[in-house]
């Protein structure tokens, strides 16, 4: 079973995290999530746990158990695929920094990254964050572009996370190889 690390971000698109959990643990793959403390706040933890079969990896899971959970995640991972990844987790995808499990096992990584942003259109395409996708599309990281129309909180324009079915064969092309 290929194992895929699946990183969720606070974006208010991250209850789609388990449609898409489901995606892949039906398709045969071995999902683990591992999630920020933020985005514990916007879906459950135990939700995705249940969903995946497989332990949440979070925050705690560094400093709690006294296991290195980002060393565990990077190990024989065939993708890892943030969705939705927020502005701040491509800043800190893009400049090195690592200061919770998610930034960390992303810098431990071993396999491709695949991450499909989702945020405000004006946050998409301002200067910072557009230059931190720009630089990790240079080290080789792939994006699943967002959607335009209309956004959460009622703006409209590029940002909305790209359909999970669209993640989903993305990420099964750089999986296998396609
Ligand atoms: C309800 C809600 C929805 C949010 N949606 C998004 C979003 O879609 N994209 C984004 O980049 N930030 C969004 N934010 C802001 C992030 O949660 C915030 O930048 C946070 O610090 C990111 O933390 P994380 O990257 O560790 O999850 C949202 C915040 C709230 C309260």
């Amino acid at each position: 079973m290929k194992k895929v690390i699946l990183a969720v971000g606070s974006s208010i698109s991250a209850y789609k995290s388990c449609d898409l959990a489901r995606l892949f643990v039906k398709g045969g793959y071995n999902v683990f999530v591992a999630m920020t403390e933020n985005a514990t706040k916007l879906v459950s933890p135990l939700t995705l746990e249940a969903l995946t079969g497989n332990p949440i990896y979070r925050d705690s899971t560094l400093w709690e158990k006294h296991e290195m959970g980002h060393i565990f995640l990077k190990d024989k991972a065939s993708l890892f695929l943030a969705a939705p990844a927020t502005a701040n987790m491509i800043g800190k995808f893009g400049n090195g920094i690592a200061d919770d499990l998610v930034s960390t096992t992303f810098l431990a990584l071993e396999c491709p990254a695949l991450i499909a942003p989702a945020m405000n259109p004006n946050m998409y395409k301002s200067p910072g964050v557009q230059m931190n996708i720009e630089r990790l599309k240079s080290w080789g990281v792939k994006f699943v572009e967002p959607e335009t129309g209309l956004v959460a909180c009622g703006d409209e324009g590029k940002g909305r996370l790209a359909d999970i079915n669209t993640i989903y064969e993305a990420a099964v092309n750089v999986i296998e190889g396609k």
